[in-house]
């Protein structure tokens, strides 16, 4: 099928206008141009972009190496506090055959004398949290585009260090949200866009990670705290919110159409690392004496301005897999299940489900299956990228998304436009890291979320995410 509106999807439509809804979330249609399988690619006039990238270890490398083969990028600066971490990253340029770029190597702030001598266009990081907002911040303030890992900012302030720095100096931040290109989110995008879920009411999202097991920087071989868990030792809230807010975010036009208006969160108690750090290391050993503040399961309640709900999972400490469980409820139909692009009808992940109201007859009452949805909604960037994309995947779990993200950060930027999601996404999504602290830490007290867009959030366009 074209991707176009079906007769069935324009009545759907349509039946939910005559009754009077609101429509926030489903009045951006993708258009019909960018709904065909070969969609055309804008041109981008052949510009190459000038990257200066921040922080090459586990997830860097990963970016890394997607950038160094995509089309019209060219790596000319390269910054960590580790010199072999910035000659290993030198070497793939070169073997690659391109000319070998400088290196930043003096200590914690020398992004900023890379950003301040460098003609660079864009500048990423993927350092640890508490360095993201530096490094977007000296790149916009030396004229240079940003882009930065997940979470964008730790705290409130730093939140509106990045929309203030943006705005004053015009440059773009974009958050790098992989989440948001999982293709099952994308096809739930379109899905809604579409009308099949009607208005939508709730959305759920997680960030169920298994850092212990990964061993993911909560502690260091050496018995030192690694950067993670001295976040854990000292937080309590959602300091992890974006993988689960992200595709939601997306999904209800969160700052297009719709805002966050308030949060209230509670933590439980938090178990997990202290045990963790005594079988590790023994009883006696200072990690296992330290007090750990973050609680084991976070949960965290948010409604919009235009009234939809949210609910926001995080924990990471406790046995658990990984488990990336979204849901949408709307008007007409509700969707739940794993994110990730499995298609095996195995039990080791929760499979994926619709129910929809046009459905009800042959449902009666159980939920549908999501792949009978997947191949008529699949969304059209998939369909024109998906077979690059997934190229990426041997390399990484996450290589497709990833691959998705940087094509359309890279391309927005070569077009001199804006990329697909903005400074005040990755305002929103990371202010609820301190708003939820915030209420944790006084008996889920009700937070207002600041209005980062200054009341743009009434006229901005929604996103499809759509663009090739
Ligand atoms: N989107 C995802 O799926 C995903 C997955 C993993 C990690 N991440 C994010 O990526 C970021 C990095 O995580 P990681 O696992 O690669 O961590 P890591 O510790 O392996 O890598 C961080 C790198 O930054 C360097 N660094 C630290 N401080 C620096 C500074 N001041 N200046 C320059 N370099 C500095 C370190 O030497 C290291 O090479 C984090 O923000 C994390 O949340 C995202």
């Amino acid at each position: 099928m074209s991707g176009r509106y079906s007769r069935r999807d324009f009545i759907r439509q349509g039946g939910a206008m005559g009754a009077g809804l609101a429509l926030a979330n489903i009045a951006s249609v993708i258009p019909a141009a960018a709904q065909e399988n070969d969609s055309a690619r804008k041109s981008t006039g052949g510009k190459m972009l000038k990257i200066g990238f921040v922080g090459i270890g586990a997830r860097g490398s990963n970016l890394f190496r997607i950038l160094l083969e995509l089309e019209g990028v060219e790596i000319s600066a390269l910054c960590d506090i580790r010199q072999d971490r910035v000659t290993r990253a030198q070497r793939w340029v070169t073997e690659a055959g391109r000319p070998e770029p400088s290196g930043y190597t003096r200590g914690d702030t020398d992004f900023k004398r890379m950003c301040e001598t460098e003609a660079l266009d864009l500048v990423i990081t993927a350092t640890p949290w508490r360095w993201h907002v530096p490094v977007c911040v000296a790149a916009m303030e030396a004229g240079k585009h940003a882009a930065t890992e997940v979470p964008a900012a730790v705290t409130l302030n730093e939140c509106w260090q990045l929309v203030e720095t943006s705005d004053k100096s015009n440059k773009h931040c974009m958050m790098l949200e992989n989440y948001c290109y999982f293709r099952k989110t994308m096809t739930i995008l379109n899905m809604i866009r579409r009308g099949v879920f009607g208005e939508l009411l709730h959305c759920e999202g997680r960030t169920q990670e298994n850092w212990i097991r990964e061993n993911w920087h909560v502690f260091n071989s050496d018995g030192t705290m690694g950067w993670l868990g001295e976040h854990l030792a000292n937080r309590n809230g959602n300091p992890y919110p974006t993988h689960g807010f992200g595709p939601l975010g997306i999904w209800a036009n969160i700052n297009r159409g719709d805002r966050l208006d308030h949060l209230v969160s509670m933590s439980s108690m938090g178990r997990a690392l202290k045990l963790h750090a005594e079988e590790s290391f023994g009883k006696e050993h200072i990690l296992a004496k330290r007090i750990y503040n973050q609680g084991d399961a976070n949960i965290t309640l948010l409604r919009s301005a235009n009234g939809v709900s949210f609910t926001l999972y995080f924990g990471g400490q406790s046995p658990q897999p990984w488990s990336p469980e979204h849901k949408v409820q709307g008007t007409l139909a509700t969707c739940i299940g794993d994110m990730f692009d499995y298609r095996a009808q195995d039990d080791k992940w929760i499979q994926a489900k619709v129910y929809e109201k046009a459905r009800e007859a042959d449902l009666r009452g159980r939920w549908g299956n999501y792949w009978d949805y997947a191949e008529k909604y699949d969304h059209p960037l998939w369909k024109a990228l998906g077979d690059e994309a997934n190229r990426y995947r041997a390399r990484d779990w996450s290589g497709a998304y990833d691959y998705l993200m940087l094509y359309q950060l890279v391309n927005a930027l070569r077009r001199n436009e804006a990329p697909p999601m903005d400074v005040y996404d990755a305002a929103t999504w990371s202010a609820i890291s301190e708003l939820s602290e915030r209420s944790v830490a006084q008996k889920s007290s009700l937070q207002e979320f600041p209005d980062f867009t200054k009341g743009k959030w009434k006229s901005n366009a929604p996103t499809d995410l759509s663009q090739v």
